[in-house]
């Protein structure tokens, strides 16, 4: 079969790998490629195993692998043959030298530029798929131009809104999708180009185009806002429980206000993930470069006050728990960052269960998904910690059971069973507020949710 073009794209992470697959089944005229430097999350991609759960993507691989959407190593040989070459490579924190903790790591991303400029033959257009610093499509622009080559290379920003758990339904139907593009003829054209692709899916008004600093711009400033409105709820969480308010009826009655809306009020033990709190970073790195110390501040805060909940999560568990958890068997339900995905970057349950450890108390995890990646991220811990699937038998014999992701399948187990099967007192700490709080206390447990009264039998 002969396609009308081809797509690449470098980086086959959550991002790369859904985005591809969306892009291929919905445009069967084009040929999607997703290359990665890395073999064995190649190999799970061809495989019946892939790399990353999410709700949906199974299906789409299936319906697309080998017909037009292909996972490969041979990044060379794949640039050659693209048209179109999505980046969509990791842009950590960087964690040395200068910005070290703050500024976002570009090396991979730099990488890529250099191998694209030494391997095309001719024309690309290259679309930053990876959220990254202000101005990073200049610096794209001057190291694909910088040598001998007259191939014409040009760089649009396309960043992705997705979030994982919903990563298909959230490509399927954007709320928007965003091309940054320079205003000359070269820049036009290309734009129009993806402009296509999307177009043989998502309505016509729902893709916008700005310039190239503005869309960049735009994908840090959208996270950074959602992240605000969880610290936001979160920080008002501190203040229920010293007066008896109820953070469910506050943030019902802020989120009915039409030009406040209801949803990202859930308060939390506190975002994870492996974007809020780096693209923040990144967002408060850049203002601080140009000066800006009080912007920085003020969005700074967001992550202050993310790890204060944290901080406040584990200072609640001891003060309810007479002070100390030393030999306390403590069971952690849920460990990826949110539910719905295997995935546990920067996820919560990664800080608590160290401060647990540190307080030598002894940790059961169960999670549905995200177990081998909790131990990969516990590796070496020196503590006691055991992983088990099914949450009876993992909270059996425990002192306290503390909830860190908001799977459906705890808020639907026998907690009779499970009362019956632990030390008591029992103590529950809902760091999601999924629970029935209510009835937890009926059948015997003292009741710690975020943001609510305690209910406790003391
Ligand atoms: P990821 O770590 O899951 O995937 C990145 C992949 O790029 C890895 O498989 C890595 O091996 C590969 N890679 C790195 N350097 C490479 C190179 N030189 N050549 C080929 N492959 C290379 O990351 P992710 O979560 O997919 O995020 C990618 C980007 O998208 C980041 O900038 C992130 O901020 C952004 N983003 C992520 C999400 C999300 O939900 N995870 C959502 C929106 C935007
Ligand atoms: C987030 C954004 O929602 C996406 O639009 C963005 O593309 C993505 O980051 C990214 O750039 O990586 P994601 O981190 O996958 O997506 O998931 P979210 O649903 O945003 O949740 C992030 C964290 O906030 C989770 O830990 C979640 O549990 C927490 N959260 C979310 C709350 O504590 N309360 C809420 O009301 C909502």
């Amino acid at each position: 079969m002969t396609f009308k073009k081809a797509i690449l794209c470098i980086g086959a992470g959550y991002v790369g790998g859904p985005t591809m697959a969306l892009i291929a089944f919905k445009c069967p005229q084009y040929k999607v490629t997703v290359v990665d430097i890395d073999p064995k999350r190649i190999a799970q991609w061809k495989s019946d195993n892939l790399p990353i759960y999410e709700p949906g993507l199974d299906e789409i691989v299936k319906a697309t692998r080998g017909r037009n959407l292909f996972f490969s190593t041979e990044i060379e040989r794949e640039i050659k043959e693209s048209d179109i070459i999505f980046v969509s490579v990791n842009t950590p924190t960087k964690m040395f030298g200068a910005g070290s903790g703050m500024a976002a790591d570009l090396q991979y991303w730099e990488k890529t530029a250099r191998q694209i400029r030494e391997y095309a033959e001719s024309k690309k257009i290259i679309v930053e798929k990876s959220t990254l610093p202000v101005k990073t499509a200049l610096a794209m622009e001057r190291i694909l131009t910088s040598t001998e080559n007259e191939v014409h290379f040009e760089v649009l920003s396309n960043p992705e809104f997705l979030a994982e758990g919903t990563a298909i339904k959230d490509l399927e139907n954007p709320d928007r999708v965003l091309i940054g593009s320079r205003e000359t003829p070269s820049g036009l054209k290309a734009r129009d180009e993806l402009i296509e692709i999307y177009a043989n899916w998502v309505p016509k008004e729902r893709i916008i185009t700005s310039n190239v600093w503005s869309s960049e711009l735009s994908k840090l400033v959208a996270n950074a806002f959602l992240a605000q409105r969880i610290s936001s709820i979160n920080s008002i969480t501190a203040l229920c429980e010293k007066t008896d308010a109820d953070i469910l009826e506050v943030a019902q009655a802020v989120g009915m206000d039409s030009r406040v809306g209801s949803k990202f009020l859930n308060a939390s033990v506190g975002f994870g993930g492996s974007c809020f709190k780096k693209d923040i970073l990144n967002l408060v790195y850049l203002c601080r470069h140009y000066g800006l110390n009080e912007v920085a501040d003020y969005w700074e805060g967001v992550v202050r006050i993310n790890n204060y909940q944290k901080d406040r999560f584990i200072l609640n568990m001891l003060s309810a728990m007479f002070n100390t958890l030393a030999g306390k068997k403590i069971c952690l339900f849920g460990f990826s960052y949110k539910a719905n995905t295997g995935d546990t970057r920067e996820s919560p349950a990664i800080f608590i269960a160290r401060k647990l450890i540190e307080e030598k108390a002894e940790l059961v995890i169960t999670d549905p998904k995200a177990l081998n990646n909790a131990m990969i991220d516990l590796n070496g811990i020196d503590g006691k910690v055991s992983y088990v699937e099914d949450p009876y038998e993992a909270s059996s014999g425990c002192d306290a059971i503390a909830v860190m992701t908001e799977w459906e399948i705890y808020a639907n187990l026998d907690f009779k069973k499970i009362y019956k099967s632990m030390a008591k007192p029992a103590f529950i700490f809902d760091g999601r507020n999924i629970l029935d709080h209510k009835r937890l206390y009926e059948i015997g447990f003292n009741v710690f949710p975020i943001g609510k009264p305690a209910l406790t039998h003391f």
